[in-house]
């Protein structure tokens, strides 16, 4: 097993290379300073606004050599145990690969021929896709995105266990004409399972003699799939080495080549694989995941931000935030180390966002002026796909504008000198500055898009992929895992039998046990 995924991996402060990391970070340059702009795959990363310094950059170098950063990849790429407390490979990259492993080309292929033949046949008008996590936000993501209008058929989506999202899902549908997708990596999630019950019961209701001949299933589990009763031709299969975060690249990108069309399926697979390529292959300082990641990490373990704040100046992104939250907090929401011992740093931040320009109005006064603050990714395209020029312009000066007062803020002397115009009482101006000082020096990064297509937002999506593999490297953590989330599900399962008639467990604790009394029927 390559070091940097050994249970012999050193607690981070006790490798020589990160206390000179830590030194520098706090002596490098925050105000953007000197423009740092880093090309990858069509997106344009501008860092100017994190941490930077040369001393940094040597000692950041050293440090992913520290953490073996250059096996790691290998082994990702690879397809090796990337994964190793599920001793498993994290191959997600293969699904994008021009030159895939045969089942990964296979699959592939289905899925294409598969939605031309929904598309051309007009049988089924809409699908319904269900399933949560993700089996999709990815799809939830990129139908918003691109809007439910290369196709003839629509889609809607239902996730939540609250029965009102599935029956809001298939609201207004004709059940004789609709596509019910059940996507589940492991087949066992209880809130696609029940979702997708009641979209039978619909379809059964509706006069549909053969609820199941409208299953289409996707799944790393084909068996429970058949014995659900899906047809093994309306079975998309991918594998335990794709990550539930990871698998809109595999079938569970179904949804997109239905609802927007096979060439935005390819599309995001290609920009995707292209940043793959970047990632692989650029020099380290060059490397735009790489220098976000070391970014990420100076943010959280040295400048101690607990939190990363996602503001894409675009409203067709609003469930940018959402994805990125999974991917990133299922992967590094972790406390012990590969070693099994506690972190002797801080890890994961929390990550949210809304899409500017609404976040604005919303809670960018606490990034401004909080007490706290959060290094902030700024997200824009160079160039619109709507016909009102002027209102692009307003969405990049925002942007631009933002950022600028959060890199420079405005110190006591420029607030007096605003509040001296306001009033003649000196005591009044002072008081009044006081309120209007920004401290500034707060980071973030700017990532220009030429414009959103699947190309750039599959290297977009793949680009955050490997920024959040490069900090569980340097942190020592394993970013593939998901105990925390598993741990819920059992529980759930036992709370929900006991709700159902079950006799409660003797373990609750007395609040637990008091509602499990007062709920059950
Ligand atoms: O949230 C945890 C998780 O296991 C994700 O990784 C996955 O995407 C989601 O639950 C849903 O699981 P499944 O795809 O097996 O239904």
């Amino acid at each position: 097993m390559p070091a940097a995924f050994s249970t012999e991996i050193r607690p981070l402060t006790e490798v020589p290379e990160w206390d000179e990391f830590a030194k520098q970070v706090p002596l490098a340059d925050r105000r953007a300073s000197s423009l740092r702009v880093i090309k990858a795959a069509s997106l344009s990363v501008d860092l100017s606004g994190q941490v930077q310094s040369p001393e940094l950059e040597v000692a950041a170098e050293a440090l992913l050599k520290a953490r073996h950063f250059e096996q790691a990849r290998k082994t990702l790429f690879e397809g090796g145990i990337a994964n190793p407390t599920e001793h498993r490979a994290a191959w997600h990259t293969a699904l994008r690969s021009g030159e895939p492993p045969a089942e990964v080309a296979r699959e592939r292929q289905r899925v294409i021929e598969f939605a031309r033949k929904v598309q051309s046949e007009g049988r089924f008008t809409s699908v319904v896709h269900i399933g949560i996590g993700g089996s999709d936000w990815g799809p939830r993501l990129c139908v918003r995105a691109f809007g439910n209008t290369g196709t003839r058929i629509r889609i809607r989506f239902a996730s939540n266990i609250d029965g009102h999202a599935v029956q809001g899902a298939v609201a207004g549908l004709d059940p004789h004409k609709t596509l019910i997708i059940v996507s589940s990596k492991t087949f066992t999630t209880t809130e696609t399972l029940r979702n997708a019950e009641r979209a039978f019961d619909w379809l059964r209701k509706g006069g549909v003699e053969n609820p199941k001949d409208h299953l289409v299933a996707v799944t790393a589990s084909p068996k429970a799939a058949a014995a659900y009763g899906a047809k093994p031709e309306h079975t998309f299969q991918f594998w335990d080495y794709v990550g539930g975060r990871y698998s809109l690249w595999a079938a569970i990108g179904l949804p997109v080549a239905l609802a927007i069309g096979v060439d935005a399926y390819e599309g995001l697979l290609f920009g995707a694989e292209a940043m793959d390529k970047h990632f692989a292959t650029a020099p380290l300082a060059d490397n735009a995941p790489v220098q976000l990641a070391l970014a990420g990490v100076a943010n959280r373990s040295v400048l101690n931000y607990g939190s990363l704040n996602i503001a894409a100046y675009d409203a067709r992104l609003v469930f940018l935030s959402s994805y990125l939250q999974q991917l990133d907090m299922e992967s590094l929401g972790k406390s012990v180390d590969l070693a099994g011992n506690p972190s002797t740093v801080p890890t994961g931040a929390v990550v949210w966002g809304m899409a500017g320009t609404d976040a604005q109005h919303t809670f960018f006064q606490w990034l401004h002026q909080g007490t706290d603050g959060a290094p902030v990714d700024f997200i824009v395209c160079r160039e619109a796909d709507h016909p009102h020029p002027e209102h692009h312009r307003l969405l990049l000066a925002n942007c631009l504008a933002q950022r600028e007062a959060l890199l420079q803020g405005k110190d006591f002397d420029a607030a007096l000198a605003e509040t001296k115009r306001m009033t003649k009482d000196p005591e009044e101006a002072e008081w009044l500055a006081r309120h209007r000082v920004h401290p500034g020096g707060r980071p973030s990064t700017l990532i220009v898009l030429p414009r959103l297509t699947p190309y750039t937002l599959g290297a977009l999506l793949a680009m955050y992929e490997h920024k959040v593999f490069t900090q569980g490297v340097l942190w020592g953590i394993n970013p593939f895992d998901q105990w925390g989330v598993e741990y819920g599900k059992v529980l759930a399962a036992g709370i929900g039998r006991e709700l159902d008639g079950e006799a409660p467990g003797t373990t609750h604790d007395v609040s637990t046990a008091h509602w499990i009394n007062v709920l059950r029927t």
